[in-house]
């Protein structure tokens, strides 16, 4: 089996490279391709990753390149984890909006809406160079914001499926405080992309015992004390929102902390640089413990699991993923992207049926569905007029005069990846 990574040099790919070898009886790659423009980076992230697979004793070769079509070529699956414009964009993203008092974040927001905007016509173009050369492959797409480049990929008729760690994240945490394991719990997750909840954890599978109830009774605290909203909010929804739903519940607190602290991207930036010293050092042969401190966690086996369920070797049918709506949330449009839990084959994932969603989430679901289509249409035919479209109808900024100076904010740093602007 060969896969091919894009964005490769990436930090996080030794986070991707241990799946791969811990995992290899679900996913034996034989061949594994690791495409990137930074050949210092890039040689750096090979070098490891070979050393990485020799520790672990697996067979399969790593090649490096900067050349996307001869990378590509002959591949089973590709997986997009890119980010255009690096951190200094994203530290942007994060940045410009707090002056509006609106919330600073890279997939959520005006941040959100400006990674889209660059984001988007990098991957289709990407995807596109795939398809030439190997029509059969299937797209994996980890890329930000999952939920519009997902969608955009669909629309323009490519193999692909979108990845998000939030739900694998919450499934580990959750089997450790029942005391199970991983494998035995099923969520009930619904929603877009970074706007989910958890309305139930089943033992066993899609028809087990819903044990949510006692999970939150038992342990009510400490997960709310990770996801930073107070626990009685949780009670009283008697579901987990994903901690991306704190931009919502708890905006204006988190505008006021995001004022007070250095960006997220700043953070990650630092983390790199040490990180890239570490894989510079021919001793280490394991992903460092500092790439915990990331927000990818078990990235690699959510990615591992879905490649192989996608390529007919999987074990667990079942998989969270970005996908077409197709009648599953009939309060929205069947060419909708949502993020839920899809029997997956090499036919691709078909979503488990949900049953009827609260008003209280279908509602913010419903409004975020529609950001997302404007956003995917100033992202594929720009202008002024549509990027003021998308974030007036974001639920997050919805005023007019808000909007227009934060359209000014968003295309003034942004010129150099905007085609149009
Ligand atoms: C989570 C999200 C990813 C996001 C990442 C950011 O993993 O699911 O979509 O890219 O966090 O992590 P970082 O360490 O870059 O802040
Ligand atoms: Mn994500």
């Amino acid at each position: 089996m060969k896969l091919t990574v894009v964005g490769g040099g990436s930090t996080y790919t030794p986070e991707l490279i241990d799946g791969f070898a811990r995992l290899r009886d679900t996913l034996p790659v034989e061949e594994l391709v690791l495409v990137d423009p930074a050949p210092e980076r890039l040689e750096l992230v090979g070098q490891l990753a070979r050393r990485i697979f020799a520790r672990q004793a697996h067979d399969g070769r790593i090649v490096t390149t900067d050349d996307l079509d001869a990378g590509v070529e002959g591949a089973d699956a590709v997986l997009l984890q890119l980010r255009v414009g690096g951190q200094a964009a994203r530290e942007q993203d994060e940045t410009w909006p707090l002056e509006c008092g609106c919330v600073g974040q890279e997939t959520t927001g005006a941040g959100g809406l400006a990674k889209a905007l660059r984001t988007v016509p990098v991957v289709l173009d990407i995807a596109e160079r795939v398809r030439r050369t190997n029509p059969d492959t299937w797209i994996i797409d980890f890329t930000n914001p999952v939920g519009i480049v997902t969608r955009a990929l669909l629309q323009a008729g490519h193999k692909a499926v979108g990845l998000c760690n939030v739900a694998i994240g919450f499934q580990r945490k959750f089997a450790d405080r029942l005391g199970v394991s991983p494998a035995d719990v099923h969520l009930d997750h619904v929603g877009l992309n970074h706007l989910t909840w958890e309305t139930g954890v089943r033992l066993g599978g899609p028809e087990g015992e819903n044990v949510l109830p006692k999970l939150l009774a038992e342990h009510g605290d400490t997960i709310a004390a990770d996801l930073r909203l107070p626990r009685a909010l949780l009670d009283r929804l008697g579901v987990v929102p994903s901690y991306y739903l704190r931009y919502f519940y708890a905006h204006d607190e988190v505008v006021r902390e995001l004022r007070t602290k250095p960006s997220r991207a700043a953070e990650v930036a630092e983390m790199e640089r040490h990180l890239l010293k570490m894989y510079a050092d021919p001793e280490l042969d394991e992903k460092p413990a500092l790439l915990a401190k990331r927000g990818g966690a078990y990235y690699s086996e959510a990615a591992v699991d879905l490649a192989a369920a996608l390529l007919g070797s999987a074990g667990n049918p079942y998989q969270v993923v970005n996908t077409h709506n197709r009648g599953t949330l009939p309060f929205l449009p069947d060419d909708a992207v949502i993020e839920v839990q899809a029997a997956v084959g090499p036919k691709g994932p078909l979503p488990l049926p949900v049953p009827p969603v609260d008003p209280l989430y279908a509602g913010l679901m419903a409004n975020v569905t529609a950001y997302e289509d404007l956003a995917l249409e100033a992202a594929l035919r720009g202008g002024r007029d549509r990027v003021f479209r998308a974030l007036l109808c974001h639920p997050l900024i919805g005023q007019y005069e808000y909007a227009d100076a934060l359209t000014d904010q968003l295309i003034a740093h942004n010129r150099e990846h905007l085609a149009w602007a």
